[in-house]
């Protein structure tokens, strides 16, 4: 079963995804992540911190998803193993709508044509839904070097296409109020994942 974990940038991704660690350790789930479960996350790395052509770094992102799937996916969910990426092709359709806007002609459908017949859909999708407002607040809180993806303007539109996802895949999406209490958005989330996993070995 494929999980994913969605949302922008200092939503709390990163805290979930380290409670469920623990919580599911009995799972003996596969954490993985994109970009940078393979050596062309590492370029896309690069890309985003040099800030190259937008086309050149959606590219680079499509390339670390095939290879993502190759290298660490597949033969996952072959082993019948629950898998949960943090971030996944919805980062693309969120972030690279937004990053390719007047450089392709319509790139929503750019990016679906782009993965269409080769990728794989995740089961359960995880939406942390928090005000751009508080997400630059803990991001600047941070004192890290920013990427050139958090600034208001493009988080703001970022946050309306994770909506817009989720609104258009109500099967597979949970939206997650993120000004919640840690403990309480942990507890529910994998209890979900528990059972959705229990549902899928008995199928
Ligand atoms: P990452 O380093 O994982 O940041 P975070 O810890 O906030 O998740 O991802 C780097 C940035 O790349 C992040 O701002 C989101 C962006 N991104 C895209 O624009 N498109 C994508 O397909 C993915 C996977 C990430």
């Amino acid at each position: 079963m494929l999980v994913t974990v969605e949302g922008i940038d200092g939503s709390g991704k990163s805290t979930l995804l380290q409670g469920l660690a623990e919580k599911l350790k009995d799972l003996n789930p596969v954490f993985t992540r994109e970009p940078g479960a393979t050596w062309i996350g590492e370029q896309v790395r690069r890309g985003i911190k040099e800030k190259i052509n937008p086309v050149a770094e959606a590219l680079l992102f499509v390339a670390d998803h095939a290879a993502h799937l190759d290298t660490v996916i597949r033969p996952a969910l072959k082993e019948g193993r629950l898998v949960v990426s943090d971030r996944y092709t919805d980062s693309r359709y969120a972030y690279q709508s937004e990053t390719l806007k007047g450089l392709v002609k319509d790139p929503k459908k750019w990016l679906e044509d782009i993965h269409n017949g080769w990728t794989i859909s995740p089961d359960l999708t995880f939406l942390l839904m928090l005000p751009v407002e508080e997400s630059l607040e803990r991001i600047n809180g941070k004192n890290i070097e920013k990427e050139h993806f958090e600034c208001r303007a493009v988080l703001e539109n970022v946050q309306a296409n994770y909506l817009e996802l989720a609104e258009k895949n109500p099967e597979r999406f949970i939206v997650i109020d993120a000004k919640k209490d840690k403990k309480e958005i942990l507890d529910f989330v994998s209890e979900i994942i528990r059972k959705k996993s229990k549902i899928a070995r008995i199928n």
